[in-house]
């Protein structure tokens, strides 16, 4: 047993292992499958592919690595473990708002999250209806949509942001199903969760990316993604890498401390957390050769944005042999990808509720969980009843968004960075030496390596591309 002293955590994970799974299935989430696709279509591919990966090894890696050492040095929630760190460097407390608003970052996260994952599980549901209609029709194996024409099959989507109901009812289950599992417990429920979960995922992914590899136009989608073309690099585009690299590793938002104080004090954290950046930033680029080769064969347009995944792919399997099933197994895949992921956003909130205020972990799962469900709400309004609402008018870049991009923009681009700036000026700067020394374990090289990192590069990478990001005027 790993040994934990914080009360959420009761008695820790059950082994190393059980550790990397939760913590690969944090991360791998709708950040790779729909996020990172979107992003790297829309900003052209090689060029934002480079810069993402530069943004995860060099500075997400030693922030992965940090953050979990930061959770299993406090043995607390986010901001209790930073504050028991900062005690015991033998300076100020008040680091721990660091902590606070990654625990606030993953409540907003979660609740947009939520309602994402809803659409996935609305495409299952599509995905076999249509299944029951081939065999009705006596072509199992015939392609999905049948009968339905381009416009008909990319106005789904459409017709779903359109239908409050809908949207919610999803939503609704999506949220009941995490607050489920995390109300049962780091054993019993992250980790049983993970263990299933993240194995039938990459099963799926493997299977339909040589499905993609042997069907679509695999060789359009390897150059796209990684021939670069730099001038597609504007500072908001390095700003999307920036926060997604941050959003995909779980960075920011209180679920690595957190999942980091369940830790044994055996575990090695370095290459633990290289392995959970590697997994992650594998999944992402598999992702991309699942999706673009069905993209490109069909002719549809790799920078059609958030509706990439949700409403292009459906085209493609109309016109692919098993289609339906294709679609239906994309979409489970997507689904358990994301469900990992929010069960993660979950914990973060939840330990800290259970810490501060001593509620018991099944109260503290359904307070955090109902209100950001409510929030959630407030997102999937923002499609139909509430279309008219752009809450951050006031703010340039993010003036004409609604309330889910919003919210999805306020975390990625301004919280998460933010957290990611304030967690790296404090290893870098206060944290005790010793401690960082003796907690990362790493070697005398290495290890200089890190705190140069820590204390210059990613703070001042962080802060330039932020800064630039948000005010492109400046340049
Ligand atoms: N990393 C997850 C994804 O890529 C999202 C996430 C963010 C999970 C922050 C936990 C904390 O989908």
């Amino acid at each position: 047993m790993a040994g934990s002293t914080g009360q959420a955590g009761e008695q820790g994970w059950s082994s190393r292992s059980a550790f990397v799974l939760a913590a690969i299935g944090a991360a791998v989430g709708l950040g790779n499958i729909w996020r990172f696709p979107t992003l790297a279509g829309e900003n052209g591919g090689g060029a934002f592919v480079i810069v993402y990966i530069a943004c995860v090894f060099l500075i997400g890696l030693p922030l992965v690595l940090s953050e979990v050492m930061i959770g299993r040095s406090g043995r607390s929630d986010a901001a209790g473990s930073i504050a028991a760190v900062a005690e015991k460097s033998g300076v100020s407390r008040k680091w721990s708002l660091f902590g606070g608003m990654e625990i606030l970052a993953a409540f907003l996260i979660l609740s947009f999250y939520s309602v994402v994952a809803g659409w996935t599980i609305h495409y299952v549901f599509v995905m076999l209806g249509d299944i029951v209609s081939s065999f009705q029709a006596g072509a199992p194996f015939g392609t999905a949509f049948q009968g339905e024409t381009q416009d008909m099959i990319t106005g789904r989507m459409g017709e779903l942001f359109g239908n409050p109901l809908e949207l919610i009812l999803m939503h609704t289950a999506f949220m009941a199903i995490t607050v489920f599992i995390v109300a049962n417990g780091v054993h019993d429920g992250i980790e049983k969760a993970a263990g299933t979960l993240m194995p039938a995922f990459f099963v799926l992914l493997v299977l339909i990316t040589i499905y993609g590899a042997f069907t679509g136009a695999f060789a359009e989608a390897v150059s796209f993604l990684f021939t670069p073309d730099f001038s597609l690099l504007t500072p908001t585009a390095m700003n999307e890498a920036l926060g997604q690299a941050l959003f995909s590793l779980s960075l920011g938002s209180a679920a690595l401390i957190t999942y980091g104080s369940y830790v044994g004090n055996d575990v090695k954290l370095a290459p633990t957390a290289t392995m959970i950046a590697f997994a992650d930033t594998g999944v992402a680029i598999l992702a991309g050769l699942m999706i673009f080769p069905i993209v490109f064969a069909v002719g549809l347009d790799p920078a059609a944005g958030p509706v990439l995944v949700f409403q292009s792919l459906p085209v493609a399997f109309a016109q692919m042999p098993g289609g339906s099933w294709v679609g239906m197994l994309f979409f489970v895949l997507i689904f358990f990808a994301a469900l990992t992921s929010s069960i993660s956003l979950l914990e973060g909130p939840v330990a800290w509720v259970i810490d501060r205020f001593k509620l018991k972990r099944l109260h503290a799962a359904l307070l955090v969980g109902g209100l950001a469900w409510c929030v959630g709400l407030l997102c999937a309004l923002g499609y139909n009843v509430l279309s008219d609402v752009r809450p951050l008018w006031f703010w340039g870049i993010f003036a004409d968004s609604d309330i889910l991009d919003s919210i999805d923009g306020i975390t990625g681009k301004v919280m998460l960075p933010l957290a990611a700036l304030g967690v790296s000026l404090f290893i870098g700067w206060r944290a005790d030496r010793r401690l960082v020394e003796a907690e990362t374990g790493l070697s005398a090289g290495t290890l200089m390596l890190y705190r140069l990192i820590m204390a210059w590069i990613a703070p001042l990478a962080v802060l330039l591309i932020v800064v630039f990001g948000l005010f492109p005027g400046l340049l």
